[in-house]
């Protein structure tokens, strides 16, 4: 709850000046406008106002870098140590701590959880991603104790807990270009689809689409379902199991667009994915390249398979969807399969 004050809509840009100009305009809260009127946060009582408490939003921007809020609380060659990014997946800020700095964690987690009003737990890394759900632990280290978060991305919510499924924020972009290329009535698969980040963001834009979004891991798929009923998407046709061997026979040639977000083991499933795929329709293919040759190797295991069940690869675009490491990338190449 934040102290706020109420404004006539048409005042709201004059008061916000006034209140910036006595210095109680509360900016850790973003203003708010319902109806004829916009809300403030305010530090203490304006003269001549009435206050009020009231749930407002914190604002998403980030106040001190990691870097700056540390600075005096680490020597020289701690600073160096310090990984200064990290990634924030709903309310959760997911850090590096290396060894040499793990008595320095909790000024760290606390240094965060005071610069990120939107942070309510820090968790450490305590693994890479690894296993065949392509999981990356974490452990608590400040804040609510759960690795349990909602992850808010253009209108759209996914229910996720760390330590159980796999999510990337990073791949927000990705999701944004894949959704943006899907037409009315398109039927789209999604063999690895996570607790749903692809699958949602298109069955939502496209209302019209029909999406099939098949995972292994059963966590994954409770949440996958959940998120459904959350965003509201009734065009998603969830199947629990293997992507290689549980889906039906009758999605040969059902898609107009795959989508394989499964970049160390996708090419595996290149026999059983292909088929799926219209003469003409699209695949969004994931993999790892060599930063100097990104998309050779992908290149090589779409065009090998291909040619194997008689069908060719037409490369339409290409990009690197995040890099990984200094000799590895993450790639995407959007694939034409006639
Ligand atoms: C890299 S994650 C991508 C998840 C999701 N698309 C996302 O972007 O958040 C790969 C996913 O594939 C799932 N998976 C692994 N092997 C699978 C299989 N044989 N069939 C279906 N899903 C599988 C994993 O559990 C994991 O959720």
């Amino acid at each position: 709850m934040a102290k706020c004050i109420r404004v006539d809509r048409e005042d709201a840009e004059k008061v916000r000046k006034e209140l910036i100009s006595i210095g109680l305009l509360d900016n850790t809260y973003s203003p708010e406008q319902e109806g004829k009127f916009v809300y403030f946060a305010v530090k203490t009582k304006p003269p001549g106002r009435v206050l009020i408490t009231r749930e407002m939003k914190a604002r998403q921007e980030h106040g001190k870098s990691l870097g700056e809020a540390m600075e005096g609380k680490l020597t020289k060659s701690e600073q160096g140590e310090l990984v200064k990014s990290f990634d924030i997946v709903g309310d959760i800020a997911v850090v590096d701590v290396p060894p040499s700095l793990v008595g320095k964690q909790q000024l760290l987690a606390n240094a965060i959880l005071k610069n990120h009003k939107n942070v309510h737990v820090v968790a450490k890394k305590v693994g890479g991603t690894g296993g065949e759900f392509r999981i990356r632990p974490v452990e608590v280290i400040a804040g609510e104790d759960r690795t349990h978060t909602v992850c808010r991305e253009a209108g759209c919510e996914f229910e996720l807990d760390l330590n159980f499924v796999y999510f990337s924020s990073r791949l927000e972009t990705e999701r944004t270009r894949i959704a943006a290329l899907v037409k009315k009535g398109e039927h789209v698969l999604v063999p690895f689809a996570g607790v749903g980040p692809y699958a949602i963001r298109i069955a939502k834009k496209v209302p019209s689409a029909k999406v099939v979004a098949v995972e292994l891991n059963s966590v994954a798929v409770e949440f996958l379902l959940k998120n459904m009923e959350r965003n509201k998407c009734a065009n998603i046709a969830p199947v629990r199991g293997d992507a290689s061997k549980d889906l039906p026979g009758d999605f040969v040639n059902w898609a107009d667009r795959a989508i394989m977000p499964h970049p160390t083991d996708g090419a595996r499933f290149l026999p059983t994915i292909i088929p799926c795929i219209k003469k003409g329709g699209m695949l969004h293919y994931y993999s790892f390249g060599d930063a100097m040759k990104p998309y050779a190797a992908a290149e090589m295991e779409l065009k090998t398979v291909a040619m194997r069940l008689g069908r060719k690869v037409e490369v339409v675009f290409k990009r690197v969807a995040r890099p990984y490491s200094k000799e590895r990338v993450q790639v995407v190449v959007d694939a034409k399969i006639i």
